[in-house]
């Protein structure tokens, strides 16, 4: 009876997702008809904190069911049956999930170091894959996946789920129709106010568990949080970035942990351009957010929703627009003087859109669509590699402190 609960109000989710993600930024995918359409089974690889998050999302949409499990740690077994309402078959090692032939796609949610073994198992025994971000731990990896996933008939989805959040896709599609000028520059902010520890509930499953903080199987904060971030920049910019130039230090959490608990990065792009990050995790006030500058205006994105802000130039040029930004235009010049240097403000033109569902929901109803319909991700391998080799570099320059080219064959 609980299930069928949440299944039905699954649906109209689904069903509303669906609809805010079409009626904006061109069709990600109908559903319409999704309940005749034919059972989807799904095997998951690493059902640990997002792979049930994603269990959930794909247990959203119609028809779908969750069949079999891999993992190395058993309490994650019990915890995937829970999410579910039944009981999924286990298997302590992926090599037995991958050679299942009842399955119509494989999930890979284990951590970044394990992404390229799994990933390209599932898709060479045949599999199609949805992979979390990010894509792959090493550019050869990546580029592993982008042959394999291309040289077959099996789809391959990365989890870089703001290409799926409609308000994102219309917003970057204006500016990319020019709505706030020449873009030169992107900003993102991923801050936070935790150390990014789990419990542990055994000393020997410290790695296991926190694996986030060891450079064995984890690129930091610039492939946890950064890679999202980075995919916005490519998108936007139409391209992969060329150099990366980083740095980072531990300056809060002295716990043992290996990477940092704060980075910075530049990463240049092709006329100058500049994708700027910072990720802290010992103050959360800006929390995730990206802004766009352009020699126009602006565009600041959030996981809910995205404004709009012109320059006073063009504010007075377009009337619509009045109202967001300072009643005073401000015109800076060269020389200083601190009402023509202060911020403007105002509460910015938001872009409507008739829902906000979660975009990892949109992106999972999307994957099962391209499954039925046999249509091309649009999160595809060259989208997860492109954001992928941003992370691997600009983690090498932060290792290395240097500026680090970035391979063109990418
Ligand atoms: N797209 C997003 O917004 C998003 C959000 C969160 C996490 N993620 C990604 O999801 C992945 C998993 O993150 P998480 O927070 O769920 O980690 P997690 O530690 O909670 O889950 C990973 C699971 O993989 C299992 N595992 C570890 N080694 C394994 C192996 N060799 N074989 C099979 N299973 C193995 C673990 O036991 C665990 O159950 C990461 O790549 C992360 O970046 C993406």
């Amino acid at each position: 009876m609980m299930n069928r609960r949440f299944f039905v109000q699954g649906l109209s989710a689904a069903a509303l997702a669906a609809k805010s993600a079409n009626s904006l930024a061109g069709t990600i995918f109908d559903d319409a008809g999704a309940e005749k359409a034919a059972p989807v089974r799904l095997g998951i690889i690493g059902p640990g904190s997002r792979g049930k998050e994603l269990v959930r999302c794909f247990l959203r949409v119609p028809r779908v069911k969750i069949v079999a499990a891999a993992d190395v740690y058993e309490p994650r077994f019990a915890e995937l049956n829970q999410v579910c309402g039944y009981t999924v078959e286990a298997h302590k090692d992926y090599r037995a999930l991958v050679d299942r032939k009842d399955l119509d796609a494989i999930v890979v949610a284990s951590p970044l170091s394990y992404h390229s073994e799994h990933v390209l198992a599932a898709l060479k025994g045949g599999h199609n894959v949805y992979g979390e971000k990010t894509m792959a731990f090493t550019v050869e990896e990546t580029k592993e996946i982008v042959r394999a996933a291309e040289g077959g008939k099996q789809l391959y989805q990365v989890g870089h789920q703001y290409r799926y959040a409609p308000w994102i896709r219309a917003a970057v599609e204006k500016v990319r129709n020019g709505e706030i000028g020449e873009v030169t520059h992107v900003f993102g902010y991923w801050h936070r106010n935790s150390d990014w520890r789990r419990p542990v509930p055994n000393p020997s499953l410290e790695k296991l568990i926190n694996w986030r903080l060891y450079n064995e199987y984890s690129l930091g904060l610039l492939a946890e949080l950064g890679s999202h971030h980075i995919d916005v920049a490519n998108w936007i910019f139409g391209e992969a970035p060329r150099a990366a130039m980083a740095t980072g230090s531990v300056v809060e959490y002295h716990d043992g942990r290996e990477n940092d608990d704060n980075v910075q990065a530049v990463l240049s792009y092709s006329k100058g351009r500049r994708f700027v990050f910072s990720s802290i995790t010992s103050n959360a006030k800006v929390g995730d957010q990206l802004w766009v500058y352009g020699t126009k205006g602006s565009l600041n994105l959030t996981l809910l929703d995205a404004l709009f802000y012109y320059e006073p130039k063009r504010a007075i040029q377009v009337p619509e627009a009045k109202g967001t930004v300072t009643a005073k235009g401000i015109t800076t010049g060269a020389s200083y003087h601190p009402g023509s240097e202060m911020p403007y403000r105002g509460p910015g033109k938001k872009l409507e859109i008739p829902v906000a569902e979660d975009p990892t929901a949109t992106a999972c109803a999307a994957f099962i669509d391209c499954i039925r319909t046999g249509k091309k991700p649009v999160a595809d391998a060259r989208v997860g590699l492109r954001a992928a080799v941003g992370v691997i570099v600009a983690n090498q320059s932060l290792q290395e402190r240097r500026e680090m080219a970035i391979p063109s064959a990418v």
